[in-house]
């Protein structure tokens, strides 16, 4: 396969399964193919798109410049006392990581079990789920810089993580290409089992004293039952952000709609369940043309199997507008749009 190819479908390179093409595509294995592609005058000129598993897009378009996949291999670690250092290649398929760390019993990763895309990608939105962030087990990072070629190693401090952000989507994006991520596990479990969905699992499961390996399982399976799987639906999980309010608006709302579902951050403000309030206005399961919301997860917009991605688009804005004029609250995309 030539480094550089040219009008190539992104159909299999999008978990939505959105059929466009990009002008320009490369996918890289190593450092020194990154460094070759580096040397083309194209890299520098066209506009940049860097990819790991495409779980996290929304294409309404063809891309007029160049798609970089990311496929670096290998997973290695360090054992130092109970203190494990995990490291994989940015284009590690997440659960493969995840499958690596649980086998061996490095704790840490479990509760974000077959959560899709790629190491790689991890820190740049700081995936989470049940409980768990990518903050909470990030050691470091290694990224190419676009504009020099060089390697700089990115600390926790240096990535600003919050809730579904990090520096590479705000000051960074589209400066450097994230090439490895260090994990900090422990041979020690200590498991975070404070989500309501775990705990009533562990209760029906007759589980006391679970292992990692036990929460990966439930994780898992929670998640094959809520979510569709983008090999057969396309989708890119949550599509929209939890939204987070003031604590005036919250209980406001409240009293409007004592149902409603949320989480106190602890810092006066409370972090809305999207899925509740779109559920609310009625969109679960709805079915729009080639698109929709998943029947299990509303914040979950599907591809039913010839959507395109502007359909996919004006139908989360029909949403957004929804819950804007029942709730006067704005929901932001989770998805990033291209
Ligand atoms: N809910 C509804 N209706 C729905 C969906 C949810 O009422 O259609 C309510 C339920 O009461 C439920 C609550 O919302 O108890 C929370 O739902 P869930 O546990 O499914 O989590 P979420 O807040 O909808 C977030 C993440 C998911 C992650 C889960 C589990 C975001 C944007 N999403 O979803 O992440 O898997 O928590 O921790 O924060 C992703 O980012 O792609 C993703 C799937």
């Amino acid at each position: 396969m030539p480094l550089l190819q040219e009008n190539i479908s992104l159909k299999p390179y999008n978990t939505f399964g959105i059929d466009v093409k990009s002008r320009y595509f490369s996918e890289i294995f190593t450092l020194e193919q990154l460094a070759e592609l580096g040397r083309y005058p194209v890299f520098k000129e066209a506009r940049l798109l860097v990819i790991g598993g495409g779980s996290n897009l929304l294409f309404t378009e063809d891309f007029e410049g160049l798609v970089l996949k990311i496929s670096i291999p290998g997973i290695t670690h360090t054992v130092t006392g109970e203190n494990i250092m995990v490291t994989a290649g940015a284009g590690v398929v997440w659960n493969d990581l995840v499958n690596y760390s649980v086998t061996h019993g490095f704790a840490g990763m479990e509760n974000l079990s077959l959560i899709p895309g790629t190491a790689g990608a991890s820190p740049i939105q700081n995936i989470g789920a049940y409980g768990v962030e990518l903050k909470d087990i990030f050691e470091s990072c290694l990224a190419y810089e676009i504009a020099t070629g060089e390697i700089r190693k990115f600390e926790h401090a240096d990535c600003h993580f919050a809730y579904r952000d990090s520096i590479f989507k705000n000051e960074l994006k589209g400066k450097y290409i994230i090439t490895s991520v260090s994990f900090k596990l422990s041979s020690k479990a200590d498991l975070n089992i404070q989500y309501g969905a775990i705990q009533a699992e562990l209760i029906k499961r007759n589980i006391t004293e679970p292992g990692i390996a036990d929460i990966s399982k439930i994780v898992s399976e929670i998640r094959v039952s809520k979510l569709p799987d983008p090999s057969t639906i396309g989708n890119a999980g949550s599509f929209f952000k939890n939204p987070v309010v003031s604590d005036e608006q919250y209980h406001t709302l409240k009293i409007d709609f004592p149902e409603m579902v949320s989480f106190s951050l602890g810092n006066g403000q409370f972090k809305l369940a999207a899925g509740w309030l779109i559920e609310y206005c009625g969109f679960k399961g709805r079915i729009s043309g080639e698109t929709g919301t998943w029947k299990n997860q509303a914040l979950v917009l599907v591809n039913h199997g010839h959507a395109t991605g502007k359909e996919v688009y004006s139908f989360s804005e029909q949403i957004i507008d929804t819950v804007h004029s029942t709730f006067g609250v704005n929901l932001e995309r989770e998805v990033n749009i291209l």
